[in-house]
C-alpha cells in the first residue's frame, strides 16, 4: 500500500493525486448519493424517454454519449499508470489482482462508452447538464478507482493476503468474476432487447416507405417525415422484463457488485462506485415506471417493478 506524499501529473498532487488528496476526493464521493437523492425533488430529467424535445443545450445522444462515458476509463488507466510509476510495486509490477480489476472496467467501458452508442439504432438527445453531471461521475469514480488499484489499496501480493484492507480470499475474487460476468451479460441482454423493439420498428417503416414510394412519387411536394424510429417505444417483454422495467439498471448493479466482491469487500472506491449508482439510477428507473404507466397504461404493467423485484 502506497502513500505518496507529491505526485507528478497533468495536474500535481491532484491528478493523479497524493495520498492527502486522494483522501479528500474519496471523502467527498462517500457523500455523492445525497447530492444524487435531490433527483428525487426534482421532476425534470433531460435525457432519454424524458428528453427536452428543443433545448439550445441539448447534445446529439451519440455523441453525448461517448464523450460523457469515455472520460471514466481515461481517467482510471491514467491515475493508475501514474501513481504505479511513483510507488515501485516490486520487479514484477502490480499484482494479477490490480490488472484483471483494471481489465474488468475496461471491457465495460469499450462496451458502455464505445460500442453502445454505435449500436443503438437511435438515442434521445442529452441536455448539456445531465452531460456534465454524469461526466463529472465519470472523472471522480476513474480517480476513486484508479487511485486504489495503482497506489492506495494493495499494491503486492503480500498486501492481498495481509486483508489490511478487510476480508478477501481468491475463492472470493474468482466468485466475483463469475458475478461481474453474470451482470454483464445480462446488462447487454436486455439492452439488445430494447435496440430490437427500433430495429423492428425501423423494418416496419422501411417496408411501409417501400410501399408508399408509388403514391409518393405520384404525390410530390409532400413533406419529408421524421425518421419514425426515433423515439419510438413499445413495452419490453423479453427475460427480467417480465418482472421489472429497467432489467438493464439491475444487472448493471449486479456487474458492479461482482466487481466490488473481487476486489475484496475493504475497497471503498468499489463500495463507492455501487452505491453511487444505486442512487443515481434509481430515481430514473422508479420515474420510468411511472412513464411507462402513463404511456400503456397501469393495468398494462401491473405486477412489474421499476427495477428491484419485490422492493420498488
Ligand atoms: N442513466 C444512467 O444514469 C446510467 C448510469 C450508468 C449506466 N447506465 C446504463 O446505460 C444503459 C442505458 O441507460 P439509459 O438510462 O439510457 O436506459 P433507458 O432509458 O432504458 O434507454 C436505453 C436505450 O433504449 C431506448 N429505449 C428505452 N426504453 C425503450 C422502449 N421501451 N422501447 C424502445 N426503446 C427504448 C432509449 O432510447 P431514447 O434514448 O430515445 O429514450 C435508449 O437508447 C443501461 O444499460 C444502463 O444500465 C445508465
Amino acid at each position: 500500500m502506497g502513500s505518496i506524499t507529491t505526485t507528478d501529473g497533468l495536474v500535481p498532487n491532484w491528478f493523479p493525486p497524493n495520498r492527502e488528496n486522494y483522501d479528500r476526493i474519496v471523502f467527498l464521493w462517500k457523500l455523492y448519493p445525497l447530492v444524487a437523492s435531490l433527483q428525487w425533488l426534482v421532476s425534470w430529467y433531460g435525457m432519454g424517454k424524458t428528453s427536452v424535445p428543443s433545448s439550445r443545450l441539448n447534445i446529439p445522444g451519440r455523441i453525448a454519449w461517448f464523450t460523457m462515458e469515455i472520460p471514466g476509463v481515461l481517467t482510471l488507466l491514467y491515475n493508475m499508470r501514474a501513481l504505479a510509476a511513483q510507488v515501485p510495486a516490486g520487479e514484477d509490477g502490480l499484482p494479477y489482482q490490480n490488472k484483471v480489476l483494471a481489465a474488468l472496467f475496461v471491457l465495460h467501458y469499450a462496451y458502455r462508452a464505445v460500442l453502445y452508442p454505435l449500436l443503438q439504432p437511435s438515442m434521445s438527445p442529452i441536455h448539456a447538464l445531465v452531460w456534465a453531471l454524469a461526466a463529472a461521475f465519470q472523472v471522480a469514480n476513474g480517480v476513486a478507482l484508479g487511485g486504489w488499484l495503482g497506489a492506495y489499496g494493495p499494491t503486492t501480493q503480500a498486501d492481498w493476503r495481509a486483508r489490511q484492507h478487510g476480508p478477501w480470499s481468491p475463492g472470493q475474487f474468482a466468485l466475483g468474476l463469475a458475478v461481474f460476468y453474470v451482470g454483464l451479460a445480462g446488462n447487454y441482454y436486455h439492452d439488445e432487447e430494447l435496440r430490437e423493439i427500433r430495429r423492428r420498428a425501423g423494418r416496419r417503416a422501411a417496408a411501409a416507405a417501400a410501399k408508399d414510394g408509388a403514391s409518393r412519387e405520384a404525390a410530390p411536394g409532400q413533406a419529408p417525415k421524421r425518421n419514425p424510429v426515433d423515439k419510438h417505444y413499445e413495452l419490453p417483454n423479453a427475460g427480467l422484463f417480465r418482472v421489472v422495467l429497467y432489467p438493464h439498471y439491475l444487472l448493471e448493479w449486479v456487474e458492479w457488485f461482482g466487481f466490488w466482491m473481487a476486489a475484496g469487500w475493504g475497497c471503498v472506491p468499489a463500495r463507492c462506485f455501487v452505491l453511487n449508482e444505486v442512487f443515481s439510477m434509481l430515481p430514473r428507473a422508479v420515474r420510468g415506471r411511472k412513464w411507462y404507466a402513463e404511456r400503456f397504461g397501469e393495468d398494462k404493467i401491473r405486477g412489474r417493478w421499476a427495477v428491484i423485484p419485490g422492493v420498488v
